[in-house]
Parts: structure tokens; C-alpha cells; sequence
């Protein structure tokens, strides 16, 4: 195998990654107003990736509104097993953009 095929698939693998990596959403400190909202707001995030990308792909925020992730979330909380206070971080992740 020579070396150029190997920075190629190198590099296809990269653009893969950081497409991947930029389409969920993180929030800003901007966003978020303050420093110890900004982290319950990455807390959420964590614990939404963490917790509910196992069984299928993650859903982007945009996807549903406040009421329809409410929804959807208290319905995959047994599925996900988390308990009632990292359900709120989630919703309140899902709810920031
Ligand atoms: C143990 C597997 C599992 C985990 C963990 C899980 N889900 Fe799901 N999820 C499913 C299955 C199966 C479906 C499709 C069937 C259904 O709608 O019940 C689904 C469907 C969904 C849908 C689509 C609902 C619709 O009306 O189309 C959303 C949104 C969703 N999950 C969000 C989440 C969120 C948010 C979490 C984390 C809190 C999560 N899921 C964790 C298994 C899981």
C-alpha cells in the first residue's frame, strides 16, 4: 500500500469525524448567559449522548419542539434508565438552542 493511500483514507476518515462532532449542537457561554448555566447545559448534552445514542442515531434539537421532546423524552427514560434530574438536563439541553 503506498503511503498517499494511506493519507487519503486518513483524511477522508478526518472530514468524516469532524462532520460528525459539528452536527450536534454545543452550547456557547453566549447562549447560555452564565458560566454555571453554560456547564448544566453540557452536562445535558453529555448525558444525552452518553444515554440515548445506543439504540438509534441521535435526533437533532431542531427536530421537535419543547412539547414533542417533553414527550418523547419521558417516554425513552425507561429505555435510557436515567433518573428524573438528568431528564430535566437533557430537556433543558434539547431546549437551548
Ligand atoms: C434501549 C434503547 C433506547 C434508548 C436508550 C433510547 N431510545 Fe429512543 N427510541 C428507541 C426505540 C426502539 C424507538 C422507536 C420506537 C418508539 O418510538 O418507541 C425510539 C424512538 C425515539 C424517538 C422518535 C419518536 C418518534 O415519535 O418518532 C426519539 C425522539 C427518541 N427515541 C429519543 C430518545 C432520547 C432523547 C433518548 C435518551 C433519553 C432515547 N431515545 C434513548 C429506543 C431507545
Amino acid at each position: 500500500m503506498q503511503i498517499k493511500h494511506i493519507l487519503a483514507g486518513f483524511g477522508i476518515l478526518m472530514i468524516g469525524l469532524i462532520a460528525c462532532s459539528e452536527a450536534l449542537y454545543t452550547p456557547t457561554l453566549e447562549k447560555a448567559g452564565s458560566t454555571e448555566h453554560l456547564n448544566s447545559l453540557l452536562e445535558g448534552r453529555k448525558l444525552y449522548v452518553n444515554s440515548c445514542g445506543s439504540c438509534h442515531s441521535l435526533h437533532r434539537l431542531d427536530e421537535y419542539n419543547s412539547v414533542e421532546w417533553q414527550k418523547n423524552v419521558d417516554r425513552m427514560q425507561r429505555k435510557a434508565k436515567i433518573n428524573d434530574s438528568q431528564k430535566q438536563l437533557i430537556l433543558e439541553y434539547l431546549n437551548s438552542k
